[in-house]
C-alpha cells in the first residue's frame, strides 16, 4: 500500500482480462457490454504481454482470462503463456465452447493454473436452451473431463435465475461428477443484458428463500468433497456486497479494446473518462485515471453511509447498481435496506414475476 496524498492507494490484486466480446453462446443475463468492442479493435498478443508485465509490477497476483468467450482468440495459449512468465497465477474463465482438446493442452503446457467453466442447468436440454446453442452442455462436460484428465484444478460456475434455480443441488452433483473441487453458484446480478431481461430473470423471494437453505443443506452434506460458494442475489439481500472489493481498490478490467475499467460493468456510468492501455502504463491508469479515482475510498459517500460504521466494510454497496436503479452513481446502493431509495428494490424484489422466461436476449 502506498499513499497518494489525502487518499491512501492500495495495490490491486487481480486483473480481468476481457480478451474479446466475440462468444458463440447467447446467455441472456451475459455480463458483455451492450454495445461490443469488435474484432478489429481487439489489443494484439504483444500490447495484452506488456499489460502483464505491467500488472505484475504494479501487484497484481492473478489474471483471469475471460472475454466473451477467450477460446475465440487463437493466440490464448501465447497470452496465457506471457501471463505465467509475468509471474501471475492464471486462470482461464470459459464457456468450454471454442476451447479444442488441442487448445487446453497448450494452455495446460503454457503453465495455465486453473480453470472455470460455466454451466447454465444440470439438464442438458434447459442448458442448451439458456445458452442459445444445441450441444454446448456435451462440449462443456467434455471440457471438463480434459481439464481433470490433465490434472488441473476446475471450478464450475452456475448463474442462478428463475429457470434453474430449483435445480442447485443438481448442479452440485453434476460438479462432484466432474471432480471439480469448487462450484460458484452466483445469482444473475441485475446489469447490462441482465437488466434488460430482469423480469423474465428474476425469481421470486420464496424461490431465493428455498435456494439459499437448499445451499446451506448442500455445504454440510458435502463438506470436505466441494467447496460451494454461494453469491446472494442483490435484490433479496439486506446489505450490499463490497462490489469489485470496492471502487479502484483490489481490481481492475481490461477491455478487449483496451480501456481500463474499475469493474466490468463501468461503462454504464456516463461520462466517466476511461484511460486506454495504448496510451497509458497501466500504474498510470491505476493511480491517476479520471475513472478510478471517481469514486475511491469513501468520502464521496452522502447519507445514510456518511456517517454508517459499515462504509469500510461494503463502500456502500456497487456505485453501477446505485446509478442504474437511482440515476446517481455517488448514492447508496438501494439493495441496502437502509437507503432511502430502497422501496423501489423491495418493491421488485417481491414481485412475483410474471414475464415468461423466454430464453433468449431480449
Ligand atoms: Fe453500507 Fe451505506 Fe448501507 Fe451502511 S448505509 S450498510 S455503508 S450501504
Ligand atoms: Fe460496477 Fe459494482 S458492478 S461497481
Amino acid at each position: 500500500m502506498a499513499d497518494s496524498g489525502a487518499m491512501t492507494l492500495y495495490k490491486p490484486l487481480g486483473l480481468l482480462a476481457e480478451l474479446t466480446h466475440r462468444c458463440p453462446l447467447g446467455c441472456p443475463y451475459c455480463s458483455n457490454p451492450l454495445a461490443l468492442d469488435k474484432r478489429d479493435d481487439e489489443l494484439d498478443t504483444a500490447t495484452w504481454m506488456r499489460v502483464f508485465k505491467e500488472a505484475a509490477g504494479l501487484g497484481v497476483l492473478q489474471v483471469h482470462l475471460s472475454g466473451g468467450e477467450p477460446g475465440a482468440r487463437r493466440d490464448l495459449p501465447e497470452i496465457a503463456a506471457s501471463a505465467r512468465e509475468a509471474g501471475l497465477y492464471t486462470n482461464l474463465i470459459t464457456s468450454g465452447v471454442g476451447i479444442t482438446t488441442r487448445t487446453i493442452r497448450d494452455l495446460w503446457e503454457a503453465g495455465l493454473d486453473h480453470v472455470q467453466i460455466s454451466i447454465q442447468d444440470s439438464d442438458a436440454v434447459s442448458s442448451d436452451r439458456i445458452a442459445g446453442y444445441r450441444g454446448a452442455y456435451a462440449r462443456k462436460c467434455a471440457l471438463a473431463a480434459e481439464v481433470k484428465r490433465l490434472g488441473l484444478p476446475l471450478t464450475i460456475n452456475l448463474v442462478v435465475h428463475r429457470a434453474n434455480i430449483e435445480r442447485i443441488g443438481a448442479m452440485v452433483d453434476l460438479a462432484l461428477d466432474l471432480k471439480a473441487s469448487r462450484i460458484e453458484i452466483a445469482h444473475v446480478q441485475y446489469y447490462g443484458w441482465a437488466l434488460k431481461n430482469r423480469a423474465a430473470l428474476m425469481p421470486s423471494a420464496d424461490q431465493v428463500a428455498r435456494a439459499a437453505a437448499e445451499v446451506e443443506e448442500l455445504r454440510a452434506r458435502h463438506h470436505g468433497k466441494i467447496v460451494i460458494d454461494a453469491v446472494v442475489p442483490d435484490y433479496h439481500a439486506r446489505f450490499p456486497k463490497p462490489c469489485v472489493g470496492g471502487w479502484g481498490r483490489r481490481s481492475l478490467n481490461v477491455t478487449p479494446s483496451g480501456k481500463v475499467l474499475p469493474c466490468h460493468a463501468a461503462e454504464a456510468i456516463p461520462d466517466l473518462e476511461f484511460w486506454n492501455v495504448r496510451e497509458h502504463s497501466l500504474a498510470d491508469i491505476w493511480a491517476s485515471s479520471p475513472a478510478f479515482n471517481a469514486f475511491r475510498g469513501t468520502d464521496f459517500l452522502p447519507e445514510p453511509c456518511a456517517s454508517c460504521e459499515r462504509r469500510e466494510i461494503d463502500f456502500g454497496g456497487c456505485r453501477c447498481q446505485a446509478f442504474l436503479l437511482t440515476g446517481d452513481a455517488r448514492a447508496t446502493d438501494p439493495v441496502c435496506h437502509l437507503s432511502p431509495d430502497h422501496t423501489r428494490v423491495a418493491e421488485l424484489a417481491a414481485v412475483q414475476q410474471d414475464a415468461p422466461y423466454n430464453y433468449r436476449r431480449m
